[in-house]
């Protein structure tokens, strides 16, 4: 077989950054790869990356007349989703990653991997690529550096953060960095022709050291598990990182609502993976006059300024957003994104070379190639693209992202949602009283799981801030930092909390609200809360609107679904209580006691209710 090469000349090293250089040249030691190549983030570089995945099978150029530009990698069906079982938190003390991660020893945990990774990029190119989370020179933003044996990781390190040699500069010769290795776990003998997605079927794993700031990841190539920018670096660490420094690493999209008059808030909005984030960020608001535009889609960083307000900043570059479900008709900004210049991974391929997926159109195409590579038809009986299937492409695409979206000094927050799937039970907008109470909705949200996580769709589980697979530490001290930073400004300076659900069903398992475009209809109310221009209905669970107060007009919806939508059922509440109170006590001593007061006040408001 013929080698591959890549044509873009690279230095060899980075020779200023002495930390730097030792700890490529150890992991080369260990890693035995080929050759090391450093990325510059040049354009050279991202279309140089695609020839190469072309050349082994893993990419399919996409019809260039359809999709400029555009690629579809489709996936080993050992490697479709984020790992949560092979996820782990491996910080000094099991009590320092709490009672939702799994925990391993440190020294035990890098004695394993040192193990695996022994050996598994021989036969191919490892990578260094520099990248920063957040805008070059924000002082919100952070800089960190994955090595890597996957070109597919590359390109999408390429897209969805700044990547290059300008992040060296930053960097200089002893600037801090987090420290991501990565290796799919699959070595190559001489002479053995690459497959198309390698990783390992048999172990993966996702390990993190808060303490020294590193992550080590194993195994698997798709998505959150290896682009460690992401949730590795974006939320574990970076949530770890901002406990210890005073601000907030969140699981959150932003966006910026324009009122007819012209007036604009930014909101943020915490719902776990697959819950809409990406759509609601970009969605097309069916209320006229009032427009979305998009900061980010699915991480926020938070930091309070010297006004007293929060501000927030996107520390993505693109999305990685789930595709199948995004039409025209539900995400039409989403769409347009994706017209160019984006991968997809895991989607059907029509036979005029295009992609497509469950949702994407009326009416299913007569014939397609499936993410299997086999060939699938309408009759076939399954699904054509896989549920967790994903688009890669550049925030900046998006025809409604924010001017203001790089800004480094971020965008002042007015309101935070949470969110989860919810079918029964919570209402489809709830007001806290205060942050406490708003911290309290948050530590207890609720969801059902779905496939963006492998193995577990459909469970229902409480699903912290939208944080449980996401927070370093321990989610008991997590909540602590939530109430410590709400004491940390004027209480008329910090966003107001909501919670929302656009998920609740009818008894035939039907959803009651339309949700997309129309979630603007709950978003204006928001909006008009954070100005109290608009009363609310004082609720044992908190404040919700008026049914006259939600602006309907033109919403074909049965009055009896709005009550419903809108309604407070106490005894399902009441029922709620234990699940509560057994999801509080893991936390144990870390619970903060505030929390365990709002257990209580909410069982009296429920008592007291008739
Ligand atoms: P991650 O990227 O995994 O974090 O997911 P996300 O939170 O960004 O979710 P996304 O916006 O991609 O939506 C996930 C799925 O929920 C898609 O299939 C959407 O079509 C669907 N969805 C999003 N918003 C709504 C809504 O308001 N109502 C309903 N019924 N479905 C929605
Ligand atoms: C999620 O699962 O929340 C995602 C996809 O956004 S991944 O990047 O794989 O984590
Ligand atoms: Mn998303």
């Amino acid at each position: 077989m013929a080698t591959i090469t890549i044509e873009v000349e690279a230095p060899a090293s980075n020779p200023r950054h002495t930390r730097l250089g030792r700890w490529v040249d150890e992991a080369a030691q260990m890693c035995k790869p080929d050759r090391v190549h450093w990325c510059d983030g040049s354009p050279e570089e991202y279309q140089a990356m695609l020839r190469l995945l072309v050349q082994t099978g893993t990419a399919i150029p996409l019809n260039e007349e359809k999709r400029p530009n555009s690629y579809l990698v489709r996936s080993d069906p050992a490697d479709v989703a984020r790992v949560e079982d092979q996820t782990f938190i491996c910080s000094r003390t099991k009590e320092g990653a709490g009672p939702t991660n799994n925990w391993e020893d440190p020294a035990k945990m890098k004695q394993k991997l040192a193990g695996l990774f022994a050996g598994s990029m021989v036969g191919r190119t490892m990578y260094v690529v520099p990248y920063s989370m957040g805008p070059i020179g924000s002082p919100i933003s952070k800089i960190g550096v994955e090595i890597t044996d996957s070109p597919y990781v590359v390109v999408s390190m390429h897209i969805m953060s700044r990547v290059g040699s300008h992040v060296l500069d930053v960097l200089g010769e002893d600037g801090e960095f987090v420290r991501g290795l990565h290796s799919v776990g699959a070595p190559l003998a001489p002479n053995q022709p690459d497959s198309p997605w390698s990783c390992n079927a048999q172990q993966k794993y996702i390990c993190h050291f808060p303490e020294t700031r590193e992550i080590w990841s194993y195994g698997s190539g798709y998505g959150g598990n290896a682009l460690l920018g992401k949730k590795c670096h974006a939320l574990r660490i970076a949530s770890v990182q901002a406990r210890d420094e005073g601000w907030m690493a969140e699981h959150m999209l932003i966006l910026k609502l324009t009122s007819p008059s012209g007036q604009a808030k930014y909101m943020t909005g915490a719902f776990p993976s697959a819950c809409g984030k990406t759509n609601l960020s970009m969605m097309i608001p069916t209320l006229p006059g009032w427009k979305v535009e998009t900061i980010g889609d699915d991480i926020a960083w938070m930091k309070f300024g010297a006004d007293g307000r929060l501000y927030a900043i996107n520390p993505e570059y693109g999305f990685f957003g789930v595709a199948p479900g995004t039409s025209m008709k539900s995400n039409a900004n989403a769409m347009l994104t994706i017209n160019q210049n984006a991968i997809f991974t895991n989607c059907a391929m029509t036979p005029d070379g295009d992609v497509w997926w469950e949702g994407m159109t009326d009416h299913k195409p007569a014939k397609l190639i499936d993410w299997l590579r086999r060939v699938w038809t309408p009759e076939s009986g399954r699904k054509a693209a896989h549920p967790n299937a994903r688009f890669t492409a550049a925030a900046k695409q998006c025809p409604v992202i924010a001017p203001e979206w790089e800004d480094p000094k971020g965008v002042p927050i007015d309101a935070i949602l949470f969110g989860g799937r919810r079918a029964g039970i919570v209402p489809l907008i709830t007001e806290a009283f205060n942050w406490q109470h708003g911290t309290f909705l948050g530590a207890t949200a609720s969801s059902e799981t779905t496939a963006a996580i492998t193995g577990k769709e459909g469970r229902l589980r409480r699903d912290p801030m939208a944080m449980l697979p996401f927070c370093g530490y321990h989610m008991g001290d997590y909540f602590a930092h939530w109430l410590k930073m709400g004491v940390h400004s004027n209480a008329s300076k910090l966003p107001k909390i909501f919670y929302v659900n656009w998920f609740r069903q009818n008894k035939k398992g039907e959803f009651l609200w339309p949700g997309y475009g129309e979630n603007s209809r709950v978003l204006k109310w928001i909006f008009d809360r954070c100005d109290g221009k608009v009363h609310a209905k004082e609720t044992p669970i908190g404040r919700t609107p008026e049914a006259a107060d939600l602006d309907i007009k033109g919403l074909d919806i049965k009055n009896a679904d709005l009550d419903e939508l809108l309604s407070v059922d106490v005894e399902g509440w009441k029922a709620e209580v234990p699940s509560i109170k057994d999801h509080f006590a893991q936390f144990g001593a870390h619970l903060p006691r505030e929390l365990n007061a709002e257990v209580q006040s909410l069982e009296q408001r429920l008592q007291a209710a008739k």
